[in-house]
Protein backbone atom coordinates (compact mmCIF):
# COMPACT_ATOMS: atom_id res chain seq x y z
CA UNK A 1 0.00 0.00 0.00
CA UNK A 2 1.50 3.22 -1.03
CA UNK A 3 0.27 6.80 0.70
CA UNK A 4 -0.12 9.90 -1.14
CA UNK A 5 -0.38 12.95 1.19
CA UNK A 6 -2.60 16.19 0.70
CA UNK A 7 0.05 18.85 -0.81
CA UNK A 8 0.60 22.22 1.61
CA UNK A 9 0.76 24.70 -1.55
CA UNK A 10 0.18 24.90 -5.66
CA UNK A 11 1.45 22.56 -7.86
CA UNK A 12 4.47 23.36 -9.93
CA UNK A 13 6.72 21.76 -12.54
CA UNK A 14 8.11 20.90 -15.83
CA UNK A 15 7.27 17.64 -16.24
CA UNK A 16 8.63 14.99 -18.32
CA UNK A 17 6.60 11.75 -19.40
CA UNK A 18 7.18 8.35 -20.70
CA UNK A 19 6.80 7.76 -24.66
CA UNK A 20 3.62 7.39 -26.03
CA UNK A 21 1.99 3.95 -25.06
CA UNK A 22 -0.44 3.58 -28.12
CA UNK A 23 2.25 4.76 -29.97
CA UNK A 24 5.23 3.01 -29.36
CA UNK A 25 2.89 -0.11 -29.85
CA UNK A 26 2.37 0.61 -33.25
CA UNK A 27 6.28 1.95 -34.25
CA UNK A 28 7.32 -2.09 -32.30
CA UNK A 29 5.17 -3.36 -34.57
CA UNK A 30 5.76 -1.66 -37.77
CA UNK A 31 9.26 -1.94 -37.08
CA UNK A 32 9.00 -5.85 -36.35
CA UNK A 33 6.94 -6.01 -39.72
CA UNK A 34 9.68 -4.34 -41.92
CA UNK A 35 12.30 -6.10 -43.29
CA UNK A 36 15.45 -4.42 -42.11
CA UNK A 37 16.73 -2.52 -38.96
CA UNK A 38 14.48 -0.20 -37.85
CA UNK A 39 14.82 2.05 -35.27
CA UNK A 40 12.19 3.14 -32.23
CA UNK A 41 12.91 6.27 -30.31
CA UNK A 42 11.44 6.84 -27.12
CA UNK A 43 9.18 3.95 -26.84
CA UNK A 44 7.06 3.71 -23.58
CA UNK A 45 8.47 1.96 -20.12
CA UNK A 46 5.95 0.55 -19.09
CA UNK A 47 4.90 -3.66 -19.12
CA UNK A 48 2.29 -3.33 -21.72
CA UNK A 49 5.10 -2.06 -24.62
CA UNK A 50 7.09 -4.51 -23.00
CA UNK A 51 4.59 -7.36 -23.79
CA UNK A 52 4.70 -6.18 -27.30
CA UNK A 53 8.44 -6.84 -27.89
CA UNK A 54 8.32 -10.02 -26.61
CA UNK A 55 5.28 -11.09 -28.91
CA UNK A 56 7.19 -9.97 -31.43
CA UNK A 57 10.20 -11.48 -30.20
CA UNK A 58 8.11 -14.99 -29.76
CA UNK A 59 8.00 -14.43 -33.98
CA UNK A 60 11.86 -13.86 -34.83
CA UNK A 61 12.00 -10.42 -34.37
CA UNK A 62 15.05 -9.22 -32.43
CA UNK A 63 15.89 -5.59 -30.63
CA UNK A 64 18.57 -4.15 -29.29
CA UNK A 65 18.28 -0.97 -27.30
CA UNK A 66 16.28 1.02 -29.77
CA UNK A 67 16.98 -0.98 -32.56
CA UNK A 68 15.08 -3.29 -34.34
CA UNK A 69 16.00 -6.34 -36.52
CA UNK A 70 13.34 -8.40 -38.32
CA UNK A 71 13.33 -10.60 -42.10
CA UNK A 72 10.03 -8.78 -42.31
CA UNK A 73 6.84 -9.86 -41.75
CA UNK A 74 6.97 -12.70 -44.57
CA UNK A 75 10.04 -14.36 -42.43
CA UNK A 76 7.74 -14.12 -39.02
CA UNK A 77 8.11 -17.97 -38.03
CA UNK A 78 5.73 -20.11 -35.28
CA UNK A 79 5.65 -19.38 -32.45
CA UNK A 80 6.96 -21.78 -29.64
CA UNK A 81 3.74 -21.44 -28.25
CA UNK A 82 0.60 -18.83 -27.20
CA UNK A 83 1.71 -15.38 -27.33
CA UNK A 84 1.33 -13.54 -23.55
CA UNK A 85 -0.04 -9.94 -24.38
CA UNK A 86 0.35 -9.93 -20.54
CA UNK A 87 -2.46 -7.04 -19.50
CA UNK A 88 -2.69 -5.03 -22.98
CA UNK A 89 -5.89 -5.50 -25.11
CA UNK A 90 -3.38 -3.03 -27.68
CA UNK A 91 -0.72 -5.81 -27.91
CA UNK A 92 -3.36 -8.56 -28.63
CA UNK A 93 -5.60 -6.81 -30.44
CA UNK A 94 -3.17 -5.07 -33.39
CA UNK A 95 -0.74 -8.56 -33.11
CA UNK A 96 -4.01 -10.46 -33.89
CA UNK A 97 -4.40 -8.15 -37.02
CA UNK A 98 -0.89 -8.64 -38.38
CA UNK A 99 -1.16 -12.14 -37.78
CA UNK A 100 -4.12 -12.87 -39.45
CA UNK A 101 -2.25 -12.90 -42.74
CA UNK A 102 0.27 -14.99 -41.78
CA UNK A 103 0.17 -18.90 -42.98
CA UNK A 104 0.55 -20.40 -39.75
CA UNK A 105 -1.66 -20.27 -37.05
CA UNK A 106 -0.99 -18.27 -34.06
CA UNK A 107 -3.07 -17.80 -30.13
CA UNK A 108 -2.80 -14.96 -28.07
CA UNK A 109 -3.67 -14.61 -24.54
CA UNK A 110 -3.60 -12.67 -21.51
CA UNK A 111 -3.41 -12.03 -17.93
CA UNK A 112 -6.72 -12.57 -16.22
CA UNK A 113 -8.06 -9.03 -16.69
CA UNK A 114 -7.01 -9.41 -20.87
CA UNK A 115 -9.01 -12.61 -20.43
CA UNK A 116 -12.41 -10.94 -19.56
CA UNK A 117 -12.15 -8.36 -22.16
CA UNK A 118 -14.24 -8.67 -25.48
CA UNK A 119 -12.32 -9.94 -28.50
CA UNK A 120 -15.80 -10.45 -30.57
CA UNK A 121 -15.28 -7.35 -32.20
CA UNK A 122 -12.40 -8.66 -33.78
CA UNK A 123 -14.12 -11.18 -35.84
CA UNK A 124 -16.33 -9.36 -38.34
CA UNK A 125 -13.89 -7.17 -39.40
CA UNK A 126 -10.95 -9.49 -39.85
CA UNK A 127 -13.15 -11.95 -41.46
CA UNK A 128 -14.17 -9.39 -44.17
CA UNK A 129 -10.60 -9.47 -45.17
CA UNK A 130 -10.77 -13.54 -45.63
CA UNK A 131 -9.19 -14.12 -42.23
CA UNK A 132 -9.85 -16.99 -39.92
CA UNK A 133 -10.74 -16.24 -36.15
CA UNK A 134 -11.61 -18.01 -33.38
CA UNK A 135 -12.17 -16.02 -30.09
CA UNK A 136 -13.41 -18.21 -26.89
CA UNK A 137 -17.06 -18.90 -26.73
CA UNK A 138 -17.64 -16.34 -24.05
CA UNK A 139 -15.81 -13.96 -26.77
CA UNK A 140 -12.64 -13.32 -25.50
CA UNK A 141 -9.27 -14.42 -25.52
CA UNK A 142 -7.48 -16.84 -26.19
CA UNK A 143 -7.86 -15.59 -30.17
CA UNK A 144 -6.58 -17.57 -32.85
CA UNK A 145 -5.86 -16.35 -36.22
CA UNK A 146 -3.81 -17.57 -39.91
CA UNK A 147 -3.70 -19.97 -42.16
CA UNK A 148 -5.37 -17.37 -44.41
CA UNK A 149 -4.83 -15.50 -47.38
CA UNK A 150 -6.58 -12.30 -47.05
CA UNK A 151 -7.75 -10.04 -49.99
CA UNK A 152 -9.09 -6.23 -49.89
CA UNK A 153 -12.93 -5.57 -48.61
CA UNK A 154 -14.75 -3.03 -47.44
CA UNK A 155 -14.76 -2.78 -43.60
CA UNK A 156 -16.75 -1.61 -41.19
CA UNK A 157 -15.68 -1.73 -37.20
CA UNK A 158 -19.08 -1.15 -35.42
CA UNK A 159 -17.23 0.63 -32.66
CA UNK A 160 -14.72 3.39 -31.88
CA UNK A 161 -12.16 1.32 -31.32
CA UNK A 162 -8.55 2.59 -32.85
CA UNK A 163 -7.52 -0.89 -31.33
CA UNK A 164 -9.99 -2.69 -34.09
CA UNK A 165 -9.27 -0.27 -36.47
CA UNK A 166 -5.54 -0.89 -36.14
CA UNK A 167 -6.00 -4.57 -36.47
CA UNK A 168 -7.85 -4.06 -39.54
CA UNK A 169 -4.90 -2.18 -41.15
CA UNK A 170 -2.09 -4.29 -40.52
CA UNK A 171 -4.05 -7.25 -41.72
CA UNK A 172 -4.93 -5.21 -44.79
CA UNK A 173 -1.53 -4.59 -45.36
CA UNK A 174 -1.26 -7.93 -46.31
CA UNK A 175 -4.44 -8.64 -48.53
CA UNK A 176 -4.75 -8.94 -52.14
CA UNK A 177 -5.94 -5.66 -53.40
CA UNK A 178 -6.66 -2.17 -50.79
CA UNK A 179 -9.12 -2.37 -48.60
CA UNK A 180 -11.00 0.58 -47.31
CA UNK A 181 -11.81 0.61 -43.00
CA UNK A 182 -14.71 2.65 -41.34
CA UNK A 183 -15.74 2.78 -37.93
CA UNK A 184 -17.96 5.48 -35.48
CA UNK A 185 -16.05 8.59 -35.23
CA UNK A 186 -13.70 10.00 -32.11
CA UNK A 187 -10.70 7.09 -32.04
CA UNK A 188 -7.09 8.05 -32.01
CA UNK A 189 -6.06 7.95 -35.69
CA UNK A 190 -2.66 7.13 -34.66
CA UNK A 191 -2.17 3.88 -37.15
CA UNK A 192 -3.85 6.30 -40.04
CA UNK A 193 -1.71 9.06 -40.02
CA UNK A 194 1.68 6.67 -39.57
CA UNK A 195 0.67 4.66 -42.58
CA UNK A 196 -0.07 7.62 -45.00
CA UNK A 197 2.97 8.93 -44.16
CA UNK A 198 5.03 5.97 -45.19
CA UNK A 199 2.67 5.77 -48.71
CA UNK A 200 0.61 2.81 -47.57
CA UNK A 201 -2.92 4.51 -47.33
CA UNK A 202 -5.20 7.19 -47.67
CA UNK A 203 -7.39 9.43 -45.88
CA UNK A 204 -10.68 9.51 -47.08
CA UNK A 205 -12.56 11.04 -44.79
CA UNK A 206 -12.89 11.72 -40.92
CA UNK A 207 -13.90 8.21 -40.83
CA UNK A 208 -13.00 6.15 -43.93
CA UNK A 209 -9.20 4.99 -44.53
CA UNK A 210 -8.20 3.63 -47.61
CA UNK A 211 -5.17 1.07 -46.73
CA UNK A 212 -2.75 -0.04 -49.90
CA UNK A 213 -1.45 -3.29 -49.13
CA UNK A 214 2.80 -3.15 -49.42
CA UNK A 215 5.70 -3.88 -47.64
CA UNK A 216 6.36 -1.90 -44.69
CA UNK A 217 9.57 0.14 -44.91
CA UNK A 218 12.00 0.07 -41.95
CA UNK A 219 12.14 3.51 -40.64
CA UNK A 220 13.24 5.71 -38.20
CA UNK A 221 10.12 6.02 -35.76
CA UNK A 222 9.54 9.29 -33.19
CA UNK A 223 7.40 8.74 -30.19
CA UNK A 224 6.27 11.46 -28.38
CA UNK A 225 5.46 11.53 -25.18
CA UNK A 226 2.44 10.21 -23.45
CA UNK A 227 -0.49 12.85 -23.35
CA UNK A 228 -2.63 10.34 -21.25
CA UNK A 229 0.01 9.41 -18.88
CA UNK A 230 0.95 13.35 -18.78
CA UNK A 231 -2.80 14.10 -18.20
CA UNK A 232 -2.58 12.35 -14.34
CA UNK A 233 0.18 15.57 -13.63
CA UNK A 234 -1.99 17.90 -15.65
CA UNK A 235 -5.05 17.11 -13.14
CA UNK A 236 -3.02 17.36 -10.89
CA UNK A 237 -2.45 21.22 -11.33
CA UNK A 238 -6.58 21.33 -12.60
CA UNK A 239 -7.50 20.46 -9.09
CA UNK A 240 -5.18 22.87 -7.04
CA UNK A 241 -5.94 26.45 -7.72
CA UNK A 242 -2.74 28.25 -8.35
CA UNK A 243 -0.68 25.33 -9.53
CA UNK A 244 1.27 25.20 -13.40
CA UNK A 245 2.18 22.12 -14.94
CA UNK A 246 4.10 22.08 -18.09
CA UNK A 247 4.61 18.92 -20.29
CA UNK A 248 6.47 18.94 -23.38
CA UNK A 249 6.31 16.94 -26.83
CA UNK A 250 3.19 14.99 -26.14
CA UNK A 251 0.87 13.50 -28.45
CA UNK A 252 -1.65 15.79 -29.94
CA UNK A 253 -3.42 13.40 -32.06
CA UNK A 254 -7.12 15.07 -31.90
CA UNK A 255 -8.60 11.38 -30.79
CA UNK A 256 -5.87 12.04 -27.66
CA UNK A 257 -6.73 15.50 -26.84
CA UNK A 258 -10.31 15.53 -25.57
CA UNK A 259 -9.37 15.48 -21.35
CA UNK A 260 -7.69 18.95 -22.51
CA UNK A 261 -10.80 20.07 -23.58
CA UNK A 262 -12.68 18.75 -20.64
CA UNK A 263 -10.48 20.82 -18.51
CA UNK A 264 -10.90 23.92 -20.23
CA UNK A 265 -14.75 23.65 -19.95
CA UNK A 266 -14.19 23.00 -15.98
CA UNK A 267 -12.76 26.17 -15.88
CA UNK A 268 -8.65 25.55 -16.14
CA UNK A 269 -6.33 27.56 -18.07
CA UNK A 270 -5.05 24.95 -20.80
CA UNK A 271 -2.20 26.25 -23.06
CA UNK A 272 -1.31 23.90 -26.03
CA UNK A 273 1.63 24.95 -27.87
CA UNK A 274 1.64 22.51 -31.13
CA UNK A 275 5.34 21.99 -32.31
CA UNK A 276 4.98 19.80 -35.29
CA UNK A 277 3.91 16.45 -36.97
CA UNK A 278 5.55 13.89 -35.95
CA UNK A 279 4.92 11.09 -39.06
CA UNK A 280 2.03 13.16 -40.03
CA UNK A 281 0.69 13.07 -36.41
CA UNK A 282 0.67 16.55 -33.95
CA UNK A 283 2.84 16.78 -31.41
CA UNK A 284 3.44 19.82 -29.23
CA UNK A 285 3.88 21.47 -25.34
CA UNK A 286 1.14 21.33 -23.02
CA UNK A 287 0.70 23.68 -19.53
CA UNK A 288 -2.33 23.71 -17.68
CA UNK A 289 -2.96 26.41 -14.50
CA UNK A 290 -5.62 25.02 -11.69
CA UNK A 291 -8.32 27.79 -10.90
CA UNK A 292 -11.92 26.83 -9.38
CA UNK A 293 -13.01 23.89 -10.95
CA UNK A 294 -16.46 23.96 -12.33
CA UNK A 295 -18.99 20.87 -13.26
CA UNK A 296 -18.72 18.80 -16.20
CA UNK A 297 -20.64 17.40 -18.83
CA UNK A 298 -18.78 14.83 -21.30
CA UNK A 299 -21.04 12.67 -23.71
CA UNK A 300 -20.41 11.56 -27.46
CA UNK A 301 -17.28 11.83 -29.42
CA UNK A 302 -16.03 14.19 -26.62
CA UNK A 303 -16.44 11.16 -24.17
CA UNK A 304 -14.55 8.72 -26.52
CA UNK A 305 -11.68 11.19 -26.80
CA UNK A 306 -11.62 10.99 -23.34
CA UNK A 307 -11.97 7.85 -22.73
CA UNK A 308 -8.93 6.89 -20.93
CA UNK A 309 -8.74 9.74 -19.00
CA UNK A 310 -12.90 9.48 -17.35
CA UNK A 311 -11.00 8.39 -14.15
CA UNK A 312 -9.45 11.82 -13.60
CA UNK A 313 -12.73 13.70 -14.94
CA UNK A 314 -14.42 11.74 -11.85
CA UNK A 315 -12.22 13.48 -9.74
CA UNK A 316 -13.10 17.11 -11.77
CA UNK A 317 -16.58 16.47 -10.67
CA UNK A 318 -15.97 15.79 -6.85
CA UNK A 319 -13.25 18.96 -6.90
CA UNK A 320 -16.30 20.85 -8.53
CA UNK A 321 -19.90 22.02 -6.63
CA UNK A 322 -22.73 20.33 -8.56
CA UNK A 323 -23.23 17.75 -10.69
CA UNK A 324 -20.98 16.14 -13.28
CA UNK A 325 -22.24 13.28 -15.81
CA UNK A 326 -20.03 11.04 -18.05
CA UNK A 327 -22.63 9.38 -20.90
CA UNK A 328 -22.21 7.59 -23.90
CA UNK A 329 -19.11 6.10 -22.46
CA UNK A 330 -20.22 2.22 -22.16
CA UNK A 331 -16.68 1.17 -23.19
CA UNK A 332 -15.66 2.03 -19.86
CA UNK A 333 -16.63 -1.16 -18.80
CA UNK A 334 -14.64 -3.44 -20.96
CA UNK A 335 -11.33 -1.92 -19.97
CA UNK A 336 -8.64 -3.14 -17.64
CA UNK A 337 -11.45 -2.77 -15.27
CA UNK A 338 -15.26 -1.58 -15.54
CA UNK A 339 -13.92 1.99 -15.25
CA UNK A 340 -17.42 3.43 -14.47
CA UNK A 341 -17.79 1.19 -11.60
CA UNK A 342 -14.17 2.48 -10.33
CA UNK A 343 -15.15 5.66 -10.72
CA UNK A 344 -17.66 5.92 -8.88
CA UNK A 345 -15.81 3.16 -6.00
CA UNK A 346 -12.69 5.62 -6.14
CA UNK A 347 -15.40 8.89 -5.60
CA UNK A 348 -17.06 6.91 -2.66
CA UNK A 349 -14.59 5.42 -1.20
CA UNK A 350 -12.59 8.86 -0.31
CA UNK A 351 -15.89 10.12 0.97
CA UNK A 352 -17.05 11.48 -2.24
CA UNK A 353 -21.26 10.85 -3.92
CA UNK A 354 -21.21 9.39 -7.04
CA UNK A 355 -23.57 6.68 -9.00
CA UNK A 356 -23.25 4.10 -12.13
CA UNK A 357 -24.94 4.84 -15.13
CA UNK A 358 -25.38 2.22 -17.68
CA UNK A 359 -22.77 4.28 -19.82
CA UNK A 360 -20.96 6.33 -17.58
CA UNK A 361 -21.53 8.04 -14.02
CA UNK A 362 -22.25 10.74 -12.31
CA UNK A 363 -20.47 12.49 -9.63
CA UNK A 364 -22.11 15.14 -7.12
CA UNK A 365 -19.27 17.46 -6.35
CA UNK A 366 -18.80 18.67 -2.80
CA UNK A 367 -15.67 21.01 -3.56
CA UNK A 368 -13.16 17.94 -2.71
CA UNK A 369 -12.85 14.59 -1.24
CA UNK A 370 -12.15 13.71 2.20
CA UNK A 371 -9.53 11.25 1.94
CA UNK A 372 -9.13 7.12 2.73
CA UNK A 373 -8.30 3.90 1.09
CA UNK A 374 -8.81 2.99 -2.51
CA UNK A 375 -8.03 -0.82 -3.85
CA UNK A 376 -6.39 -0.26 -7.75
CA UNK A 377 -8.09 -3.78 -8.78
CA UNK A 378 -4.98 -4.07 -11.10
CA UNK A 379 -5.99 -1.45 -13.33
CA UNK A 380 -3.17 1.36 -13.86
CA UNK A 381 -5.31 3.97 -14.40
CA UNK A 382 -7.19 3.75 -11.64
CA UNK A 383 -3.69 3.27 -9.56
CA UNK A 384 -2.43 6.62 -10.97
CA UNK A 385 -6.07 8.28 -10.65
CA UNK A 386 -6.33 7.38 -6.63
CA UNK A 387 -2.88 8.98 -5.47
CA UNK A 388 -3.82 12.06 -7.52
CA UNK A 389 -7.03 12.43 -5.53
CA UNK A 390 -5.32 13.33 -2.94
CA UNK A 391 -4.84 16.95 -4.12
CA UNK A 392 -8.08 17.09 -3.29
CA UNK A 393 -8.08 14.91 -0.06
CA UNK A 394 -7.10 16.75 3.38
CA UNK A 395 -6.62 13.26 4.95
CA UNK A 396 -4.29 11.60 2.29
CA UNK A 397 -5.03 8.50 0.00
CA UNK A 398 -3.54 5.01 0.37
CA UNK A 399 -3.41 3.12 -2.57
CA UNK A 400 -3.82 -0.85 -2.68
CA UNK A 401 -2.04 -2.20 -5.49
CA UNK A 402 -0.43 0.85 -6.30
CA UNK A 403 2.43 -1.33 -8.30
CA UNK A 404 -0.10 -1.73 -11.25
CA UNK A 405 0.68 1.96 -12.10
CA UNK A 406 3.82 -0.39 -13.79
CA UNK A 407 1.44 -0.95 -16.78
CA UNK A 408 2.23 2.29 -18.64
CA UNK A 409 4.10 4.09 -15.77
CA UNK A 410 7.18 2.52 -13.45
CA UNK A 411 7.82 5.12 -10.93
CA UNK A 412 4.49 7.14 -11.46
CA UNK A 413 4.99 7.99 -7.87
CA UNK A 414 8.44 10.00 -7.93
CA UNK A 415 7.06 12.63 -10.74
CA UNK A 416 3.75 12.88 -8.54
CA UNK A 417 5.37 13.94 -5.74
CA UNK A 418 7.57 16.09 -6.86
CA UNK A 419 4.97 18.87 -7.84
CA UNK A 420 4.17 18.76 -4.36
CA UNK A 421 7.50 20.31 -3.56
C1 LIG B 1 -5.83 2.31 -27.77
C2 LIG B 1 -7.15 2.50 -28.11
C3 LIG B 1 -8.21 2.69 -27.12
C4 LIG B 1 -7.64 3.09 -25.77
C5 LIG B 1 -6.50 2.20 -25.36
C6 LIG B 1 -5.37 2.30 -26.37
C7 LIG B 1 -4.85 2.14 -28.86
O1 LIG B 1 -8.93 1.47 -26.95
O2 LIG B 1 -8.66 3.09 -24.79
O3 LIG B 1 -5.99 2.58 -24.09
O4 LIG B 1 -3.63 2.25 -28.60
O5 LIG B 1 -5.27 1.86 -29.98
P1 LIG B 1 -10.12 1.03 -27.95
O6 LIG B 1 -9.55 0.69 -29.27
O7 LIG B 1 -10.73 -0.18 -27.28
O8 LIG B 1 -11.07 2.18 -28.01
Amino acid sequence: MVTFRVPSGPLRADASVPGDKSLSHRALILAGMAAGVSRVEGAGPGEDVAATRRGLEALGVAFDGDLVSSAGIEGWTTPPGPIDAGNSATTLRLMAGALAGRPFRATLVGDASLMRRPMGRLVAPLAALGASVEVSPSGGPPVTVGGATLHGAHVRVPVASAQVRSAAALAALQAVGPSTITSPPGFRDHTERWLEAIGLGRRLSEVDFLVRPGPIPPAVWEVPGDLSSASFLLAAAALRPGSQVTVRNVTLNPGRTGFLDVLEAAGARVERRPTGLAHGDPVGDVTVAGRQIRPVRVSGVLAVRTLDELLLVALLGAAATGESVVSGAAELRVKESDRAAAAVGLVRSLGGEAAELPDGFTIAGRGGLAGGEVDARGDHRLAMAAAVAAVISPRGVSVRGFEAAAVSWPGFAEPLEALWS
